[in-house]
């Protein structure tokens, strides 16, 4: 009887990490190395049952003799664009979810004295990955970035890729079983051969002290466990520091900066450095400020900033899909700078890094989070590590990105210890990795309180951030309990308060009533951003205000068959990019408080 206890212990063990390898995160700055992008179009394989790892469709094999056959074949069926989503490209996976394999050659010319990395930017939800016929590595994680060495595992000529993806949703996942988006799977952002010399500099984090406006903290790792000299320099400051890796192949060291220019919204100063290891260099953009607490404000390099923001998912509502080229950036960010934000909170999960690295060329700050978004369960410490490691790997990509700001680790839950303890263990994992930016989360547990007419929040766990965040929704699910100019908040009030959400949907052209919350009317969308901008006049310790959202955007929670057609039109602008009444009253707001 033990035996077979033991046996089906280890059976449930293997099956709950079919795709939840743990690998280390992936190299910094990846596109600063010499890669070949491995995009276009794969060949793809719908497996609604899962049965193609049985199968070990992975092999590709081929009938040799006449009496062999195998009932797949990779070759002339249907192709995927990688990057993107499924969901968009055929309409017969608009909604699916599951398990759909993808798989291309590529040949590989093998260099003595390198290396050779396979990276994707992210995959949506889980896979696995097999090379030439093995499986060389699992993850999951929707929006964060993964690598494998495959130096040793290349033939010389052909090679074949397949990567086993589902996106199927689940109680243990993050985010969790039902989410206001649209649940994209496929091979979402870039995937790349990467060459590297032996030994590398696999990691570095150079960022400006928190505190000081002119010491510059460098701190490097190396590929190998090796000493030696690593040379550091940033050209135009005058600087070039030779620093001595210890027998872990780290190093650290801090110096003054003389002359610096400040990284700020409206002048974004980035600085050409390098980071050198024997023959290997690699280049980076980077931009060093300041941004801080101090009180109930938020200072960035020592002055008040209110923060201006919007947030918007990683979709393009035109094509009905996820955004992952730098032309989507573009598009995202160019939309979001007219409406006059200096911040963009990057809603609800790590965006991919053009995104990123062209706020930061623009000058604007960014929230970048982690999707624990409602129904985690917090119990489950599977769910906590891979929170932690989503974490992790949404900091080691970006913590070099000064446009980065705040690090979200929640959007609205619920006050427990469990919720605590979940919430608590990840600003312990991010701070260990960062102290320079400030940690944020978003709760939406602001009520009126009759006794005392305001607006109250207790949530303990308020007082372990930087800065609180608020999700409410006046005029649209909550009903004005008083007039918006009544409407003063007592939330938190020695913190710095966001405002991260609020809003009401309205489909682009339909007028009405703009006192009837159901018309879904631009005028009733209007006049609610006019009450919300009132209210925000009697909030004391408010230091920012994001209204979501900037752009329509699919969700299947959202059922009305004329207001929205599986859309959440809560967008400032339609899901054909026309703005709404509302956009206006936002600018204006903006230009506004940019005038302060
Ligand atoms: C929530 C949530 C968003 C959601 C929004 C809405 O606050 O954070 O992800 O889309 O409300 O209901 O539109």
């Amino acid at each position: 009887m033990k035996l077979f206890r033991l046996t089906v212990l280890a059976l449930l063990l293997l099956a709950s990490t079919e795709f939840a390898g743990a690998v280390p995160t992936a190299m910094t700055n990846v596109y600063g190395r010499e890669y070949t992008l491995l995009n276009g179009k794969w060949n793809v394989i719908v497996d609604l049952y899962d049965q193609g790892r049985k199968m070990q469709i992975y092999r590709n094999l081929k009938p040799q003799k006449p009496e062999e056959f195998y009932e797949y074949s990779f070759e002339g069926g249907m192709r995927l664009n990688v990057p993107g989503d499924w969901n968009s490209q055929n309409p017969e996976l608009k909604y699916y979810e599951g398990t759909v394999w993808y798989a291309r050659h590529f040949d590989s010319p093998r260099r003595p004295g390198e290396r050779t990395f396979l990276y994707f930017g992210a995959v949506s939800y889980r896979c696995n990955v097999y090379l030439n016929g093995e499986k060389i590595t699992s993850h999951e994680g929707g929006f964060t970035p993964f690598q494998v060495e495959v130096t040793d595992l290349l033939k010389a000529g052909d090679n074949f890729l397949c990567v086993e993806v589902n996106n199927r949703r689940t109680e243990d996942a993050i985010p969790a079983l039902a989410f206001d988006w649209w649940n994209y799977g496929g091979i979402t952002r870039d995937v790349m051969l990467v060459s590297t010399p032996e030994v590398y500099v696999k990691d570095y984090f150079i960022q400006l002290d928190k505190h000081e406006s002119d010491i510059i903290n460098v701190s490097v790792e190396l590929s190998d466990a090796v000493e030696g000299e690593v040379k550091v320099e940033i050209p135009e400051l005058g600087i070039s520091r030779i620093l001595n890796t210890d027998a872990s192949g780290r190093a650290g060291t801090s110096f003054k900066a003389k002359r610096l220019q400040r990284w700020a919204p409206g002048a974004p100063k980035l600085y050409d450095v390098s980071v050198s290891y024997g023959n290997d260099m690699i280049e980076d953009r980077i931009g060093f400020r300041n941004i801080e607490v101090d009180g109930t404000r938020i200072l960035v390099n020592g002055e008040p900033v209110f923060m201006r923001s919007i947030s918007f998912h990683e979709e393009i509502p035109q094509r009905m899909g996820r955004a992952f080229s730098e032309a989507d950036a573009v598009m995202l960010l160019s939309e979001a700078e007219a409406l006059g934000v200096n911040m963009i909170r990057l809603a609800h999960y790590p965006q991919n890094e053009y995104t990123v690295r062209r706020a930061e060329e623009m000058g604007i700050i960014l929230w970048q989070e982690i999707p624990v978004w409602q129904g985690i369960d917090f119990e489950d410490e599977g769910t906590r590590a891979k929170a932690q490691g989503m974490l992790t790997e949404m900091i080691m990509r970006d913590r070099n990105r000064c446009a980065v700001g705040f690090w979200g680790v929640a959007n609205e839950t619920k006050p427990s210890p469990a919720r605590n303890a979940f919430l608590g263990s990840l600003l312990e994992t991010g701070k260990a990795l960062d102290t320079t930016r400030l940690y944020v989360a978003a709760f939406d547990l602001v009520y009126y309180e009759e006794s005392t007419c305001h607006f109250e929040m207790h949530d303990d766990f308020t007082r372990q951030l930087d800065v609180v965040a608020v999700n409410k929704y006046m005029g649209w699910y909550h009903p004005w309990p008083v007039s918006p100019s009544e409407a003063v908040w007592d939330v938190c009030p020695d913190q710095p308060l966001i405002i991260s959400e609020f809003g009401g949907e309205a489909l682009y052209g339909q007028h009405g009533s703009s006192d009837e919350t159901s018309s879904w009317s631009e005028e009733y969308q209007a006049r609610l951003y006019r009450d919300n901008i009132e209210m925000f006049s009697h909030i004391p310790n408010l230091a920012g205000v994001s209204p979501w959202i900037l752009f329509d955007f699919r969700s299947p929670y959202r059922f009305h068959p004329v207001n929205q057609e599986g859309w959440n039109r809560k967008g400032l602008v339609s899901d054909q990019g026309q703005r709404k009444q509302a956009w206006y009253i936002m600018r204006d707001y903006y230009r506004k408080m940019s005038e302060k």
